[in-house]
């Protein structure tokens, strides 16, 4: 077939994919081009917008590297990474609910004793957390895996600051024989997520923040059970309803409880005032995953 012209080219393309293999690849493409052609016809895309948008990708590209992924903020500022999150965590009733991982998370953080101090010092009001593993049948999680990492009193993760001589304000724990944790560290702050690259130009080009509210991030792994990655919210933050990568969920919003100095739970004695985050994560039971198409 030749002459192809804006009524007919988009059933031509998906015609060309009519040979895939795999039938998950196909429907993916066939989507894919469908969505595509439909959205340049919608906008009715100028050559000038075109070649902006191959600048725009290409410059994403440019900035991935091994510590920064352009691309995941992108697709975070543009609530698709959330979207993914919610056909993907279409759990059980009653069990934890998700958000993004972010990019702050490192894999195998330092290991850290029951109710250890992960703040080595950083200035802040002091907050104790605690809680319970369980999974969705009410039993508790013994030995589940706990990162814990979070931004500090300025809004910045330790990997944002050259200098630190060992990882701060991030762990790893293990739930105790009866499914407990606990740990000191301080209370966190709201931040602007990376926005000296490309999803800057666009959260400005388009009048929109680079801010999140403060959250604790919780990775929980236990066998037999879905991984949870998921954030607690501090209430009262003035992003909660705005955050930049649409991650908030009202049930994961909690009151850092402001205490009086005093003796803490585990005995400790504070001669300052500091907060209380206490919450139990429900884990839902595993399932099996689907695998991405065959390249
Ligand atoms: C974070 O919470 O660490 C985060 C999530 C998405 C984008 C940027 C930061
Ligand atoms: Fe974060």
């Amino acid at each position: 077939m030749r002459d192809f012209n804006e009524n007919n080219i988009t059933d031509a393309v998906i015609d060309r994919f009519k040979n895939t293999p795999d039938p998950r690849l196909k429907k993916v493409l066939t989507s894919l081009v469908k969505h595509l052609h439909d959205f340049v016809r919608d906008v009715e895309l100028t050559e000038a917008e075109w070649t902006q948008a191959i600048a725009f990708l290409t410059r994403t590209g440019q900035l991935c590297t091994d510590k920064r992924q352009e691309f995941i903020l992108l697709s975070d500022t543009l609530g698709v990474s959330m979207l993914v999150d919610a056909i993907n965590h279409r759990f059980a009733k009653g069990a934890t609910e998700t958000t993004v991982l972010g990019p702050f998370y490192v894999q195998n953080p330092p290991e850290a004793a029951p109710g250890a101090d992960i703040s080595h010092g950083a200035a802040g009001e002091p907050l104790y957390v605690d809680g319970s593993i369980l999974s969705v049948d009410g039993k508790p999680v013994p030995n589940a895996i706990i990162d814990v990492w979070h931004s500090d009193s300025e809004g910045f993760y330790d990997v944002q600051l050259p200098g630190l001589e060992e990882p701060t304000l991030r762990a790893r724990f293990h739930s105790d024989a009866q499914g407990r944790f606990s740990f000191w560290t301080i209370l966190p702050r709201y931040y602007p997520i990376p926005y000296d690259g490309t999803v800057g130009d666009m959260l400005k080009a388009s009048a929109r923040h680079p801010y999140r509210p403060a959250h604790v991030h919780f990775m929980i792994i236990a066998d037999g059970l879905e991984t949870l990655v998921t954030h607690l919210f501090v209430d009262g933050d003035q992003y909660l309803d705005t955050d930049a990568v649409f991650a908030v969920k009202n049930s994961l919003i909690r009151d850092f409880t402001r205490q009086a100095p005093g003796i803490a739970p585990d005995g400790k004695k504070i001669d300052t005032p500091w907060r209380r985050l206490h919450n139990d994560f429900v884990l839902s039971k595993a399932v099996a995953k689907k695998s991405a198409p065959a390249a």
